[in-house]
């Protein structure tokens, strides 16, 4: 049987979205109790397609969080969060109308670079779930990029050679100066070395982790020289990020994207803060376990704590 007569017998419809990732899910309402059996479904095509997205779901933060728990444990927002939604630790708004103040200038997402989420962390979250509820008339859609593409089309001499390299990933501070945020970014200073292939425990399939958000900052590959690592690193991230392995996803009220990030890195695009208008989503991220590279070695904290969910 195939993947779409499967999902099918189950109600669901999977249509994938572009050649390496994305998919969009119907068939599934969200705010319901979900079948063990569709739970599986939605689980194999994330890990087939890295990124999927449902549309037309009316709901609120306690659904959100509900539903993310059928897939693992859901982690409080954010290390960095201090303000969630009163009665939701769980939930991290993604605001325009908080980077005006947190961040120092309007914006429509608190990264404008491709980066995997909290890759600085030891245990970097498995999978985020992000909801649209305020967007505005046009742009600020979200791109994601398939890593587990981008390290299998590598030839195999450079494969070889990124699968023994450990890099730095560190969370650099974009907050205004003496904010809130930027103490919080501080205290808690996230800090790990990441293997650069990392193994993806329930698929196997190996993934180029390069995270370019976390890993520009400290442009450090151990063992390697400054500019040594400048140049491994800019080769990473450009074949990270090759447009082929992308997908984009226009949001509309009601959209939820639910990516693996052990597999993907994603790029909020910034094509909407200088209009002025408004975009509000909301995020969830689950429990992640330390990454391992392809000869089992395991990611290394250098600072700051690892990341629990309940
Ligand atoms: C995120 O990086 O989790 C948010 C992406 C977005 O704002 O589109």
């Amino acid at each position: 049987m195939t993947e779409l007569e499967d999902s099918t017998s189950l109600g669901l419809d999977v249509t994938p979205l572009a050649g390496y990732i994305g998919a969009e899910i119907s068939g599934v309402d969200l705010r319901g109790t979900i079948e063990p059996a569709v739970v599986d479904e939605i689980r194999s095509a994330l890990h087939r397609h890295k990124v999927v997205f449902f549309r037309g779901q009316d709901i609120g933060h306690a659904d959100q969080i509900a539903f993310a728990r059928l897939f693992g444990r859901v982690t409080p927002a954010h290390p960095h969060e201090e303000d969630p939604p009163e009665g939701f630790p769980e939930i991290l708004p993604i605001d325009s109308r908080r980077y005006e103040t947190n961040l120092g200038r309007k914006r429509t997402s608190y990264d404008s670079s491709w980066h995997t989420d909290v890759t600085a962390l030891v245990n970097p979250p498995a999978a985020s779930i992000l909801r649209a509820h305020i967007l505005p008339p046009y742009g600020g859609d979200t791109a994601w990029t398939n890593l587990v593409a981008a390290y299998e089309n590598l030839p195999k001499d450079l494969r070889d050679f990124v699968d023994r390299l450990d890099i730095r990933h560190q969370f650099t501070t974009r907050a205004a100066s003496g904010s809130q945020r930027e103490r919080k970014v501080r205290e808690t200073n996230l800090v790990s070395y990441h293997p650069a292939v990392r193994v993806h425990p329930d698929t196997g399939e190996r993934a180029l982790f390069v995270s370019p958000g976390f890993t520009r900052g400290a442009r450090e590959v151990r063992g390697l020289s400054p500019s040594q690592s400048e140049r491994i690193l800019s080769l990473l991230w450009e074949e990270a990020t090759r447009t082929e392995y992308t997908v984009r996803f226009k949001w509309e009220p009601g959209s939820v994207a639910f990516w693996d990030n052990r597999a993907t890195a994603h790029l909020a695009i910034s094509d909407a803060g200088h209009l002025g208008h408004d975009r509000v989503l909301y995020r969830v991220t689950l429990e992640g376990d330390v990454p391992r590279g392809v000869d089992g070695r395991q990611s290394e904290q250098v600072s700051g704590e690892a990341f629990y969910g309940s």
